[in-house]
């Protein structure tokens, strides 16, 4: 038996996917960091026992670490259920499982690659594919929008100015503060479109915590009554260079959403909001690997996203509730991406949890 891990296995602890490399038995020689971490096993126990143990049904398994090292073909490729704690049945992972070669017919490489995970990052990659290609099409839209928009404002006015001397001038200046008014609206929809495009980021050293408290204390000046917001820091966490009145916007935008959809429980007095951040290490955002990664989740204790619109809830002009105007997550996003993270969302009823990745140096 191997009493220490052959070298040079060591770059797969960079990896977020789980490798082993194991005996054509299946003896372990070598689990990475995140096989451990799933695992909840330390590498000391992790070697020497056998990978197929692990399995709920290790049959095909198997048969393809035997294939591979017997040169019967170099790869292979499947779905499979890694067992978790020491019960069987209990805490079963549905994992793809892919077993190549290695240099050695003595040695072959499992990777395992957990389904959720392997979901979560298509469904990452599609939104940021999405949020980009509608993003392009709203600026040149509300462009488009802008200019007209100014004739028909003033022209409005003018006529108004027009119609003051004649007889019908009080009864028609109803009509025209009308067009000046819904004009004024749609400007400022425009501009809202138009906002993330317009300032230039002003880049300094920030501190997500002091962020969270300018948000906190914005959120509980709003809701005096009614509602907690708890705090739950790792103030282990360093500064980083990005632009901290645009994040706290973001923050911002995405606990009034969280206060919003909590009306009924602020009025019983049970709303709770809790601000939490964490590490992450070896995240990926997008196409893009991070060794180390700040996560900041805004929980809530309310309905949850309308299932009809959960998909859907970072595109613009998409809203769950009356008066909205659908800019708010869009607006976050996009702040977020500007500092290279991304915001997801998992939400159900009684516990909805907004997730802020960023980036650290
Ligand atoms: N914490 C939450 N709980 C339940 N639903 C939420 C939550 N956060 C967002 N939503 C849903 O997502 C929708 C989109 O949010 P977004 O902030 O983009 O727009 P909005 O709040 O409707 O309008 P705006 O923020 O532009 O004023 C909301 O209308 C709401 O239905
Ligand atoms: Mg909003």
């Amino acid at each position: 038996m191997n009493e220490h891990p052959p070298s040079g296995y060591e770059a797969f602890d960079l990896l977020a996917t789980m490798v082993a490399v194991v005996r054509p038995d299946g003896e372990c020689l070598f689990a990475n960091a995140a096989f451990e971490s799933v695992m909840r096993l330390s590498r000391r126990a992790v070697q020497g026992l056998n990978l197929f143990d692990w399995f709920a049904d290790a049959t095909r398994l198997r048969e393809t670490v035997a294939a591979v090292a017997g040169n019967a073909y170099s790869s292979g490729r499947f779905d499979a259920q890694l067992r978790r704690g020491a019960r069987p049945h209990e805490d079963l992972l549905p994992v793809q499982v892919i077993v190549s070669q290695t240099d050695s017919p003595e040695r072959v490489l499992v990777e395992l690659i957990e389904n959720a995970q392997q979901a979560r990052q298509d469904r990452e990659e599609r939104t940021l594919d999405q949020v980009q290609a509608t993003k392009e099409l709203i600026r040149n839209l509300a462009h488009e929008i802008k200019n007209p928009l100014g004739g028909i404002r003033g022209a409005a006015q003018l006529l108004a100015l027009e119609l003051q001397p004649t007889e019908l001038g009080p009864e028609l200046e109803e009509y025209t503060q009308v067009i000046v008014h819904e004009a004024d609206r749609l400007q400022s929809l425009v501009d809202r479109l138009l906002a993330p495009h317009r300032r230039a980021q002003v880049v300094g050293d920030v501190n997500i915590h002091e962020v969270c408290e300018r948000v906190r204390s914005l959120i509980l000046a709003e809701y005096p009554r009614g509602l907690q917001v708890l705090r739950d820091y790792d103030i282990s966490l360093p500064d980083f260079r990005g632009d901290r009145e645009q994040l706290i916007q973001a923050v911002l935008n995405i606990v009034q959403n969280a206060a919003q959809a909590l009306q009924v429980q602020i009025a019983e007095g049970s709303a709770v909001i809790t601000l939490q951040t964490r590490v992450a290490r070896q995240v990926t955002i997008g196409k893009q690997r991070w060794r180390l990664a700040l996560e900041l989740h805004i929980q809530d204790n309310g309905p949850g996203v309308p299932a009809e619109i959960r998909d859907r809830i970072f595109y613009p002009l998409v809203s769950g509730r009356d008066g909205g105007t659908g800019l708010g997550l869009t607006l976050a996003q996009t702040i977020a991406q500007q500092h290279q993270g991304m915001i997801d969302c998992d939400s159900e009823p009684g516990r909805t949890d907004f997730r802020i990745t960023l980036p650290l140096p």
